[in-house]
């Protein structure tokens, strides 16, 4: 197993890599000294998969668990949603010192997460992550919320876990378009800050796509480490933490103007990945092996690096990256990079080269 700890003063915890996590979530829970009722919320797919697991391991180490389950997916995260988690935590009585595991995707973690902050104004919780995205990414670093009809992530609010147990084994009944979107962010990492494990992931991929869990470990651990240092350097994303947004500021945009749903996340922001080192060439010079090294490698791990788009499609795309939240002062940024393993926030691209790039 491989801990990383994440800085953050009062408010630090560890993040837990390793396999048979599940089976230990009540020990685990039980070092952190919470009351004795706690929440399960899961959605129905994972559910079916590891909430057994959870809920024994919980009631072996003394703790009373409810199992409150939602339905898969992004129509998940929305305010009706988290007004039928409070409703079901209150029926069930839980207090102040009760607390709330999220055991899912980014989808239960950012709900789940968000319950947590603003049910009887924060109770602690516990992030169980079971995508590559959720153990690299989402259940790191306390962004939680739910979605508005008008765009994703709307509505929400910076709180930390208390822990987080990301279980390797939970990656057997994960569908393989959903792990090699979860690649597409684990590049990223590469790509934003560390040239070694973009080389690595160069070297390992074979491995990686076979889910062994030897490599994984490492390169979650890794991964998890890299946020942890930029969280704990700009918690609230004032600045240094913008630059996990490589590729995002694109990637949104196709998500969005495609219709959600078209593209998973780490679909939409590997072909932003490409789009942006594009970009970062004319910008900032980024050397053309460089640009060519991170699109082979997104190629490899099997994700989609070009997108066709028609007149039409187009003009949708801009209008969507205008409405993304990283616009400032009516302009949008990009994060651009310089070489592999060093990033700029913040970068004004002139409207033409934005045009040739996408
Ligand atoms: P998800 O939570 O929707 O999970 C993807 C699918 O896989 C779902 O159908 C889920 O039921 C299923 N699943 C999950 N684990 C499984 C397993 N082990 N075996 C079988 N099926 C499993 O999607 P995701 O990609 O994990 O997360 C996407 C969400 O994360 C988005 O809402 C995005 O906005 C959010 N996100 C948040 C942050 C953050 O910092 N908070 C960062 C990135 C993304
Ligand atoms: N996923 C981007 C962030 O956590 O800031």
């Amino acid at each position: 197993m491989r801990i990383v700890q994440v800085p953050l003063g009062s408010r630090s915890y560890a993040i837990k890599v390793g396999g048979g996590l599940l089976s230990r979530l009540g020990a685990e829970c039980a070092r952190l000294k919470l009351g004795h009722r706690c929440a399960i919320i899961t959605d129905f797919n994972v559910g079916k998969r590891f909430a057994k697991a959870a809920l024994k391991s919980l009631s072996a180490s003394g703790f009373d668990p409810v199992l409150i389950t939602v339905p898969a997916g992004e129509k998940s995260k929305r305010i009706g949603m988290v007004e039928k988690c409070y409703n079901q935590l209150a029926t069930h009585r839980l207090e102040r010192k009760s607390f709330i595991v999220a055991l899912g995707g980014g989808v239960v973690g950012d709900l789940a997460g968000f319950v947590a902050a603003t049910y009887l104004r924060g109770i602690p919780f516990v992030q169980v992550p079971t995508t590559l995205l959720a153990q690299v990414d989402s259940s790191v670093g306390g962004k939680t919320g739910v979605n508005l009809k008008l765009g994703k992530n709307l509505v929400g609010a910076f709180y930390q876990p208390r822990l987080v147990l990301c279980d390797l084994d939970t990656f057997k009944t994960l569908p393989k378009r959903e792990y090699l979107s979860g690649l597409a962010e684990v590049v990223k990492y590469g790509v934003i800050y560390d040239g070694v494990l973009f080389t690595q992931l160069e070297r390992n991929l074979a491995k990686l796509l076979r889910r062994d869990r030897l490599t994984l470990c490492d390169v979650v651990a890794r991964c998890c480490e890299i946020k942890a240092e930029v969280v704990g350097q700009d918690e609230t994303e004032s600045g240094l933490r913008a630059i996990l947004n490589f590729g995002h500021t694109i990637g949104h945009a196709i998500e969005n103007s495609s219709g959600y749903g078209k593209f998973l996340h780490g679909e939409a922001i590997s072909i932003g990945q490409v789009a942006a080192s594009k970009l970062s060439q004319k910008v900032l010079g980024l050397p053309s092996g460089d640009a060519g090294r991170i699109e082979s490698l997104l190629h490899r791990s099997g994700l989609p690096v070009k997108l066709k788009l028609n007149p039409r499609q187009r003009k949708k795309l801009f209008a969507a990256m205008r409405l993304d939240k990283k616009v400032s002062d009516g302009e949008v940024r990009f994060v651009l990079a310089e070489k592999i393993g060093r990033v700029r926030f913040g970068c004004q691209v002139p409207a033409e080269l934005l045009a040739q790039a996408v």
